[in-house]
This record gives structure tokens, sequence and C-alpha cells, in this order.
């Protein structure tokens, strides 16, 4: 960006992987956006998976909700939080992505995986990256992980362990440099 020019903020939602109830990764999402929401440089809110408007009894772009896909198209990146459950992802996360497509194409996006156990959810987002290839998006490989998070949030969702911060702030230089790069890319290079 050439000096004193002013760049349109990014616009980056974050997407809560799983709807249930007492949810460990509300209180990490929670965390995530309002560190995003220090930034200027980008404009965030929450996708909620419990709040979108899906059908069980169809899937895919047949069914899907109209407000969620006009977010996904006027994102420059995404932010996904997803717990492992079982080492893979919340079905309800995927019924969800499975609603766009041609929204997600050269977009960003980056992981912050929530585990009880000690690996942090990086083998939820091994089993994610697959799927968000086909999508169209473009992973960072700088992920955010919360292994033990029962051990990181107070029962009030407050932070215990500062150490989070600096890995928020390193995650998310990554994946706002690559969001700047495909939004450049997006907008100056025709595909070929
Ligand atoms: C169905 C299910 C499967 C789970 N499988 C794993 C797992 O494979 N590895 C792990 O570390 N934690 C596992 N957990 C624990 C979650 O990681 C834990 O609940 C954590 O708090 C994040 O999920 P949450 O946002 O639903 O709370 C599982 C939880 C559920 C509900």
């Amino acid at each position: 960006m050439p000096e004193g020019q002013t760049e349109k903020p990014l616009y980056i939602p974050l997407i809560l992987g799983t709807p249930r109830q007492g949810r460990q990764s509300e209180h990490v999402a929670m965390f995530l956006l309002s560190e995003i929401r220090k930034r200027p440089e980008i404009e965030t809110e929450l996708i909620d998976v419990r709040a979108l408007k899906m059908t069980l009894s169809d899937a895919g772009r047949e069914m899907q909700d109209p407000e969620y896909a006009k977010k996904i198209l006027r994102a420059d990146g995404l932010v996904i939080v997803v717990p492992e459950y079982n080492h893979g992802y919340p079905g309800l996360l995927k019924h969800a992505l499975d609603m766009c497509l041609d929204e997600y194409i050269h977009k960003a996006v980056g992981f912050c995986g929530v585990s009880a156990g000690p690996f942090g959810g990086s083998r939820v987002i091994e089993n994610l990256l697959p799927v968000v290839r086909e999508l169209g998006l473009v992973a960072t490989s700088t992920d955010l992980n919360f292994s033990k998070v029962q051990d990181a949030f107070d029962d009030a969702g407050r932070l215990t362990d500062e150490k989070y911060v600096g890995r928020a702030a390193k995650f998310l230089n990554e994946l706002v440099w690559m969001t700047r790069v495909l939004r450049y890319g997006r907008e100056t290079i025709p595909p070929l």
C-alpha cells in the first residue's frame, strides 16, 4: 500500500463452528473477536453456526441461508474456530460451510483449533484442510491452537493464560497479510 493511501478495512468474519450447549469454543471465539476488534484494519462479526438458518433435510447450496451467503461473498477472509470432536470437525460446521462455493474462491482462512486434550485441535485442522481447499479458500499455515481449553479461561470466560495474546497476534498478522495479498490479487489480476 503506497504511503498516504488508506486501505478499505478487511472484512474478516469469525465462524464459531459448534452449536454445543456449554461450548468452550465460545470463550475462544469471544477472546479472538476482541483481539481482532483492536485492529483498525479489520472489520469483523460473529457467524455462529447455532444461529444460521439451516435445514437438515437438504445440503449444499440448495438450502443456503441467504444472510450467510451475503457475508461470505463480502468477506475478504475468514477465521474458523473449530473444536475437535473425535479428531474431526462438528457436522454442523461442515453443513454450514457447504452452503456456499463460489463465494469462497481465493479468500484467506485462518484456523483456531480447540480441544480438551493436549493437541489444540491440530487434528481437526488437518481434517478441515482438504475441505477448505475444495471450497477454494486459501489456508494460512499459522494456526492458533487452544489445548486443554478448560484451563485457559475462568468460569466467566476470562482468559487466564496471557500467552494466548501473543499467539493470537502472530496468528492475526499472518491472516491479515494473506487476506491483503489475496484481495489485491482478486481485484487486480484477472484469472487465466
Ligand atoms: C463428541 C465429542 C468428541 C470429542 N472428541 C475430542 C477429541 O477427539 N480430542 C479432544 O482433545 N477433545 C475432544 N472432545 C472434547 C472437546 O475438545 C472439548 O469439549 C472442548 O471443550 C472443545 O469443544 P467445545 O467447544 O464443544 O467445548 C470431544 C468432545 C465432544 C463433544
